[in-house]
């Protein structure tokens, strides 16, 4: 049985790439054959994350056009033996992306892939919508933390089940253990009782996110919490049951911790003299 499953968000910048990304080469790294399709119209950004920048020659518009084969647009990670990306079109516009075309092109990956993951554009507008109405299975929700993410989250969950698409279930994405601790942000199970959806994943906050950019390699070819929160994602897809870490919410410190991590006061502005 095959997954064909959408990453969508509200607001962007929330990390929906950089998980459809690190998500595919952990699901390949359980051995799975997956393939991405970049389906950010004009904005795509998955081919610089699997460092294939260089190797797009046909996009997801020349194939949905009849442009091109099938295997002439897929590009296959050196890295990651096993996951393939369908890159996006660089200077098209969202409405270029033919619902029934792509539901087409799925059918088609079905046959040979065992996950499809759709990095659907920020928003609630064209460019999610076509990605739902191309026949997905399953819809996976990000958020961080934080009010305004959430607020956009619960508006794309609107769309997502205008389309009755089963509900989706829920990432949370850049928590910090310690502002979670001193209840400065919201821990992954609240923000997913708030918006009450399922926890697929929680992911922290990772400098290595920022160094693996600069090497033109993934954050998964890296040891690193967040790897570790990509392997469980990817083993619960599999229909494991992985215990949640639940960042911040369990930890014991001490009392010199505490002293430490206190919170910071306000800085009120001098008077002007
Ligand atoms: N858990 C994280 N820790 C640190 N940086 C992150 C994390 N998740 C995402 N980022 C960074 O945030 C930025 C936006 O992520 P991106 O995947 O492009 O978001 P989106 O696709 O939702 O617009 C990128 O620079 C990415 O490396
Ligand atoms: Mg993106």
């Amino acid at each position: 049985m095959n997954h064909c499953i959408a990453i969508a968000s509200g607001k962007g910048g929330v990390g929906k790439s950089a998980i459809t990304a690190n998500l595919g080469a952990a699901l390949s790294r359980l051995g799975r054959k997956v393939v991405l399709i970049d389906a950010d119209i004009g904005l795509r950004s998955l081919d610089a994350l699997l460092s294939l920048e260089n190797n797009v020659v046909y996009d997801i518009i020349d194939l949905t056009s009849g442009d091109c084969e099938l295997n002439n647009a897929l590009l296959a990670s050196e890295a990651y033996p096993g996951l393939y990306l369908l890159p996006a079109a660089q200077f098209r516009r969202a409405k270029a992306l033919d619902p029934k075309q792509l539901r087409k092109i799925l059918s088609l990956l079905r046959i040979f892939y065992d996950y499809i993951l759709i990095d659907c554009p920020a928003g609630i507008e064209r460019g999610l919508r076509n990605v739902l109405n191309a026949g997905v299975d399953d819809t996976i929700l990000v958020t961080t933390p934080d009010d305004i993410s959430l607020r956009s989250a619960e508006r794309a969950l609107q769309v997502i089940e205008s389309k009755f698409l089963p509900r989706p279930r829920l990432i949370v994405n850049r928590l910090d253990a310690d502002l979670v601790h001193s209840s400065e942000m919201m821990s992954a199970r609240t923000v997913s009782e708030v918006v009450d959806l399922p926890l697929l994943g929680e992911i922290p906050e990772d400098q290595v996110f920022c160094r693996a950019m600069l090497r033109h390699s993934m954050l998964l070819s890296y040891q690193c919490e967040a790897r570790s929160a990509f392997m469980r994602i990817a083993a619960r897809l599999e229909g494991r049951t992985v215990p949640f870490p639940s960042y911040g919410q369990k930890a014991k410190t001490t009392r010199l911790q505490r002293f430490l991590s206190r919170r910071p006061k306000e800085v009120i502005p001098l008077d002007d003299h």
